[in-house]
């Protein structure tokens, strides 16, 4: 293991994204056999499967593993949750959002096509994502909890997008504290929904299900205080999306709230209790023990 070392560099990435290729096909077969329009195809594929790092169908199906179940039993919901993740940046990017023109690489949905087609394939991939798990998944009662899931993740995540975009907030709540609502609404939650749901396929006991929950909370703030971080240290070009973008849209984020410093501090005190977490997961939760520091070092 990578250990906790500061470099993204010295992680086995083909080891560590090994998963999703068999994700890639899945989402490939289901959207290949489900009838649509022309030009909404090319952009829900354009959305869903033109890059990214895919860190959410790994978190699904390693913490399936982590339970003692295989990567197969979670390959629907591995792909649904990354369909609700392309969603929330196809609209995260339109003009009345944070309004970017640049999303891993290449120009944002709404630039690529049209605002109206970026909305609608926006739509679609939430409406994909729940018809993909209940026709693809066998088991009724399995359905209903990864339906569960998956609709609590995406509606906080939403919430998190409406405190972000549209803040309505309690006065009496500290900078810190609305900081840590946006981000455990906007990011962790689909975090948590994807281990939740990857042990859930994996038949996790309910010891089981609280450690990667807890692995999840933590990670999923931890990779928002880093993505804060990112916008403020890494370029435009390396990162494939637009650099300096919170500060110009004067957006609460950990650097601009606590500094770079101890933004660094929150993302290892994060990482430390993600790790602890899982203890009790043994062996079986390497790879999200290497995923873990993966994240707290990535630097895109
Ligand atoms: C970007 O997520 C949006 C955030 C929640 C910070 P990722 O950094 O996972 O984006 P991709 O999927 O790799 O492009
Ligand atoms: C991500 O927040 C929130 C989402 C749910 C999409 P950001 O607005 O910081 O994400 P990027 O930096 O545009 O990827
Ligand atoms: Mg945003
Ligand atoms: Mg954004
Ligand atoms: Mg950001």
């Amino acid at each position: 293991m990578a250990g906790s070392t500061t470099d993204a560099k010295a992680f086995d990435l083909a080891a560590m994204t090994a998963p999703v290729k068999a994700v890639e096909g899945f989402v490939a077969d289901f959207l290949e056999a489900r009838p649509m329009p022309a030009n909404l195809r090319e952009a829900v594929e354009y959305a869903l499967l033109g890059g990214g790092k895919r860190l959410r169908p790994i978190l699904v199906v390693r913490s399936c593993e982590a339970v003692g179940g295989a990567a197969e039993q979670a390959l629907a919901p591995a792909a649904a949750i990354e369909m609700i993740h392309a969603f929330s940046l196809v609209h995260d990017d339109l003009p009345a959002m944070d309004d970017d023109d640049l999303r891993r690489g290449r120009p944002t949905l709404h630039k690529h096509t049209s605002e109206a087609m970026a909305i609608l394939a926006g739509d679609a991939l939430v409406s994909l994502a729940f018809e993909l798990v209940a026709t693809r998944v066998k088991d009724a009662n399995l359905i209903a909890a990864i339906c569960r899931e998956l609709s609590i993740g995406t509606n906080d995540m939403i919430a998190g997008q409406v405190c972000d975009t549209l803040p309505d907030w309690d006065e009496s709540l500290e900078p810190i504290e609305r900081l840590e609502i946006v981000h455990k609404h906007k990011t962790a939650a689909l975090l948590r929904a994807s281990c939740r749901m990857g042990g859930i396929c994996g038949g996790a006991d309910a010891k089981q299900l609280n450690a990667l929950t807890r692995y999840a909370e933590a990670i999923g703030l931890m990779f928002q205080v880093v993505d804060d971080v990112l916008d403020v240290t890494q370029s435009t070009e390396h990162l494939g999306k637009t650099a300096g973008k919170d500060e110009a849209q004067d957006k609460l984020t950990y650097p601009a709230i606590l500094g770079l410093d101890a933004s660094r501090e929150e993302v290892e005190r994060l990482r430390i209790a993600a790790m602890k977490a899982i203890e009790p997961l043994g062996p079986a939760a390497e790879p999200l023990r290497e995923l873990c520091q993966f994240m707290a070092v990535r630097d895109k």
